[in-house]
């Protein structure tokens, strides 16, 4: 199936660009919920997101329930986006999940026999990479290892330090935020991605491990009247894009 999506040639930029201008932060929704096969779907695809050496340290969840929706909406600061929305889902980047999806990396391959390349690196190479040993000793001494040793030759600069791995799970999190609010959009739908919340409550509500970091509330349904709160802009991409 992927393959054979890999290899469409029919894909309309059109659609695409309609789907990418069209998405909004929406702050006001109505209250026509989310039909359970249209958000399945759009959490598959956001799972389909790019992530750092496949280990997929994300974790979604989802609040529909009105009587929890509604005390995380309170959490959310009670923003308007949070009290209207039919669904609120939590977006947690993991950083203990990695040393266990290594290990399912290769156990469920999915081709007939896992190549030696790829064993090597979930079962030796990963291992090295992200682990920090107790408070953080091992990240350090990697690190101090990786300045002598790049003084010479380009080396990995991390992630060195628990602090570098939330920002290693954040980053491929983040990309599976954008795939769900752009396939929410595709189905009509519309979203808006909240940091405005009380992470210390919204942790506890949500039941998120010790090892996850709440990076987004996502609130979701459909636009509701003046849901859109402005005009869309941007400034000039001059300033943000260099070509080198
Ligand atoms: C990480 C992140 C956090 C955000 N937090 C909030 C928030 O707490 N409340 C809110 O109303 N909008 C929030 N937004 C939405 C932004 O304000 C919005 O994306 C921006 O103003 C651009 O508008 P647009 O999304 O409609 O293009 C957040 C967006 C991101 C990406």
């Amino acid at each position: 199936m992927n393959t054979q999506a890999r290899m469409t040639t029919d894909i309309d930029v059109d659609e695409f660009r309609k789907i990418v201008r069209s998405r909004r932060s929406v702050r006001r929704f109505t209250d026509e919920p989310i039909p359970d096969a249209i958000l399945d779907e759009c959490l598959d695809l956001a799972m389909l997101a790019p992530n750092s050496s496949n280990l997929q340290p994300w974790e979604f969840r989802v609040v529909r329930t009105p009587a929890l929706r509604d005390r995380v909406a309170h959490a959310c600061l009670g923003q308007n986006a949070a009290k209207t929305a039919p669904v609120l889902i939590g977006i947690v980047a993991r950083t203990g999940t990695w040393r266990d999806h290594s290990r399912r990396a290769v156990d469920e391959w999915p081709g007939e026999s896992v190549p030696p390349i790829v064993e090597k690196y979930y079962r030796k190479i990963a291992p090295l990479h992200y682990s920090q040993g107790p408070l953080g000793a091992f990240g350090l001494a990697k690190k101090m290892l990786g300045a002598v040793t790049g003084l010479r030759k380009p080396v990995p600069r991390g992630p060195y330090s628990p602090c570098a791995m939330r920002v290693w799970a954040a980053k491929s999190t983040a990309l599976a935020a954008e795939n769900l609010m752009l396939a929410l959009r595709a189905h009509g739908f519309d979203s808006c991605p909240m940091e405005g919340f009380d992470a210390w409550r919204i942790n506890r509500l949500l039941d998120v491990p010790d090892d996850g970091d709440v990076i987004m509330m996502l609130a979701a349904g459909r636009c509701g009247e003046k849901g859109i709160y402005s005009q869309q802009y941007r400034f000039n991409r001059n300033e943000f894009v260099h070509y080198l």
